[in-house]
């Protein structure tokens, strides 16, 4: 072999490391840290504050971990590349405002939601805020969303044009470039105060309910089942409903 034959052989051979299966729970315990994937623009659920990652799926994180015994450390990278990664190892376990669809139940294991929301139209006073008003308008949504079946299923409907973030959205909307912004309602809400936008800029109809999970790879049970009871112990100890008055002012789980 040449010499670029080699040092590509080599690289292959790191990239198929570096992508490697997910570790197992017993991986997991022996290394001692819980290694978590999300996105960091979508508040007030996982987004930075300065360089702080926050929001109320982080403090979850935080606590499962804890809960299980392990340290957590966050990987955080864009929205539509997280199961992905999640199926090559990057990260054990995603908590990212993700809705279990059926879609979605083919490629990853979520885990029992922790919380459920609605996702709303969203739109300047006066512009479109329901099905029926997006007829021949233009709406902007997150790339890798579960809505955007569901917006291109309205009838009449002009364009779904997909944007890296929320944020990006937000500022669309504020200068005219779409007509109507799709998210998930607590987002929403939460993103207008923080804009001052409330009253300027209002939350509509919903278009679905969804139920939020975080997901392990496919198939990773031992990991989903320490997941899911130590979740089921933070949402019967107290923890979680503090978390969620903390963020929400109230109690989010899916009733
Ligand atoms: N709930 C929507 C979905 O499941 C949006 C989630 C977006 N999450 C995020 N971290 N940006 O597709």
């Amino acid at each position: 072999m040449n010499r670029v034959a080699v040092l590509l052989t080599a690289a292959l051979a790191l990239s198929v490391t570096a992508s490697a299966a997910p570790r197992t729970l017993d991986q997991i315990r022996a290394s001692g840290t819980l290694k978590l994937g999300t996105e960091g623009a979508f508040p007030p659920f996982n987004f930075y504050q300065g360089k702080n990652l926050i929001g109320f799926e982080v403090d979850l994180g935080n606590a499962l971990a804890r809960e299980m015994g392990l340290k957590p450390q966050w990987v955080v990278q864009p929205f539509d590349s997280l199961l992905i990664a999640l199926n090559q190892g990057r990260f054990d376990a995603v908590l990212a405002s993700h809705a279990i669809t059926p879609e979605r139940q083919k490629a990853v294991t979520f885990l029992n939601p922790h919380y459920c929301s609605t996702v709303n139209i969203v739109a300047q006073k006066g512009g479109p805020l329901t099905r029926a008003a997006l007829a021949g308008k233009t709406v902007g949504t997150q790339i890798g969303t579960a809505q955007i079946p569901i917006l291109q299923a309205i009838p009449g409907i002009k364009d779904v044009r997909t944007f890296p973030n929320d944020q990006t959205i937000l500022t669309a909307l504020q200068a005219g470039r779409v007509d109507a912004w799709s998210s998930n309602g607590p987002v929403v809400a939460y993103m207008l105060k923080q804009t001052g936008q409330q009253g300027k800029i209002v939350i509509g109809e919903a278009i679905s309910q969804e139920h939020n999970a975080g997901a392990v790879a496919k198939g990773n049970t031992a990991l989903h089942d320490a997941l899911n009871g130590a979740l089921a112990t933070l949402m019967k100890d107290g923890t979680y409903a503090k978390l969620s008055q903390k963020w929400f002012g109230q109690d989010i789980r899916c009733k």
